[in-house]
Parts: structure tokens; C-alpha cells; sequence
């Protein structure tokens, strides 16, 4: 399969996080980003919820088209039927599109979509098509779609709230997704979300996610920036003196 910047980016920044906004202080979203952008994160989750798709309404393509930042925007989208949908979170600068397998009939046909659509940040960086499954549903779901993404997310907690706690049988469940991508002998880039936490951090990163979201545990309200630093301080090493 042919690479492209935005995935050679996350390939090269694997093992990462990638910080929910839905904890920060959205009144001052762009001060936040900055804020991330000065802790070496390289990735921001936009967590949109419908309310149907999941239990809580959150943001939309405005939110995420609100501010510009180097960060690379990684939007998930928890939304009934998102197919008619994508357009417009590609055009507000998405980098990364998740869509969940459970939330169309035509995940299949969703991800072919994505594929004629370019990045509005720079056309030569790519999309990164993701498909993501919720806590309850097979693997086997996955099967159709790996040869039509660069990213599945597993999340380790039910859509809906932040600050839940990681399911624990979400660690066979990335074991048995990292032997499917290798098995397809493409470069697909795993990811698990929800219930990541400073003290669990470095347990789940030894689960073999190459992308963790977190959200609560780095925007607590109290010290985004040390709350990053120490996380990624777990995953690559401490590299500020
Ligand atoms: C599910 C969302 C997650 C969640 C992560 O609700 O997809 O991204 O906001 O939040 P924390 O890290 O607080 O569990
Ligand atoms: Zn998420």
C-alpha cells in the first residue's frame, strides 16, 4: 500500500497519544492546543458525539475547523450514519477520520468515500481512514474493512464520557487486531481509547497500541502541561532534563 505523510507521521511518532479535547477548556480551545503544542503532543482527539450514536452531544466540524494548529487532527466520529458527513469534517481540516463499523450499514462504503477525498490541510499529506469498534463488538467485524483503512481504534470504554475506567479485556482484544494488520502486510495503525491514565499508561502502552487517546487523565483542570510531558515522558523516555 502506497504511505503518505500524515501516516508515515504517526508511524514515525508510534508509540503516541493522541489528547481528547472534550476536558479542555473549550472557551479557550486555542490556548489548549498551544498548550499541547509545547509539550512535544503531536496529535489532538476531537470526540464527536451525536447523542444517538452514543448517549451525549458534543462538538461538531465548526470545533474542529476552530482553531489551526501544527497538531494533527484526529477526529472520531461517535454519529449515526456519518457517511453523509465526512465532507465536512474533511473540509475543516481533518488528518485523521474514524468512523465506527457499527454506525452504518455501509462502513465498507464510507471508507471508499474517504478515499477520493483530500486532506484540506495540504493535499499531498493524505486522510487517515480509521474504523473503530465499541468494547462489545467481534473482531470478525474488522475482516471486511482492513484492506480500506490506515487506522482501527479499539475503545476500552463505552462511548459516551470521559474519565470511565479502561476495560480490561481490551488487551486480548488488541492482541488479536495487531495479528490480523499483520496478517493483511499493511501498515495499519492501532489504536485504543478511553480510561488511559498516568498510572495505567505504561501498562496499556505494553499492550502494543502504536495510538493512545486520553483525555481527562492530561485536560484534569488542573495540569494539562505536566500531565502530558509525564505521559509521554512514560512512552518514549524522559527526554526534558
Ligand atoms: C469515548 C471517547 C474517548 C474518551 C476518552 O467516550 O471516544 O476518547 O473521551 O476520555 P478519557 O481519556 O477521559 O477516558
Ligand atoms: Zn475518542
Amino acid at each position: 500500500m502506497a504511505s503518505f505523510p500524515a501516516l508515515q507521521m504517526l508511524r514515525q511518532a508510534a508509540p503516541t497519544i493522541s489528547v481528547g479535547m472534550l476536558t479542555a477548556d473549550l472557551a479557550h480551545l486555542g490556548d489548549e492546543l498551544a498548550l499541547l503544542e509545547r509539550t512535544g503532543v503531536q496529535l489532538v482527539h476531537y470526540d464527536v458525539m451525536d447523542g444517538r450514536f452514543c448517549p451525549m452531544l458534543t462538538v461538531g466540524a465548526p470545533i474542529v475547523a476552530a482553531v489551526n494548529t501544527p497538531l494533527l487532527k484526529d477526529v472520531h466520529l461517535m454519529i449515526e450514519e456519518p457517511l453523509d458527513r465526512l465532507p465536512e469534517f474533511v473540509k475543516a481540516g481533518a488528518d485523521i477520520i474514524t468512523i465506527h463499523a457499527e454506525s452504518t450499514r455501509h462502513p465498507h462504503r464510507a471508507l471508499q468515500a474517504l478515499a477520493t477525498m483530500s486532506n484540506a490541510n495540504d493535499p499531498d499529506r493524505g486522510l487517515v481512514r480509521g474504523v473503530a469498534l465499541n468494547p462489545g463488538t467481534p473482531i470478525d467485524a474488522l475482516d471486511p474493512l482492513l484492506a480500506d483503512c490506515e487506522l482501527v481504534l479499539l475503545l476500552a470504554v463505552n462511548p459516551g464520557w470521559g474519565g470511565q475506567s479502561f476495560i480490561e479485556h481490551t488487551a486480548a482484544r488488541l492482541a488479536q487486531v495487531r495479528e490480523r494488520i499483520t496478517h493483511t502486510g499493511r501498515d495499519i495503525i492501532l489504536g485504543v481509547d478511553g480510561g488511559v491514565k498516568r498510572d495505567n499508561l505504561a501498562r496499556i502502552a505494553a499492550m502494543g497500541p502504536d495510538v493512545i487517546v486520553t483525555g481527562s487523565a492530561v485536560f484534569d483542570g488542573k495540569q494539562p502541561e505536566a500531565n502530558a510531558h509525564a505521559m509521554l515522558d512514560t512512552l518514549r523516555g524522559p527526554t526534558t532534563p
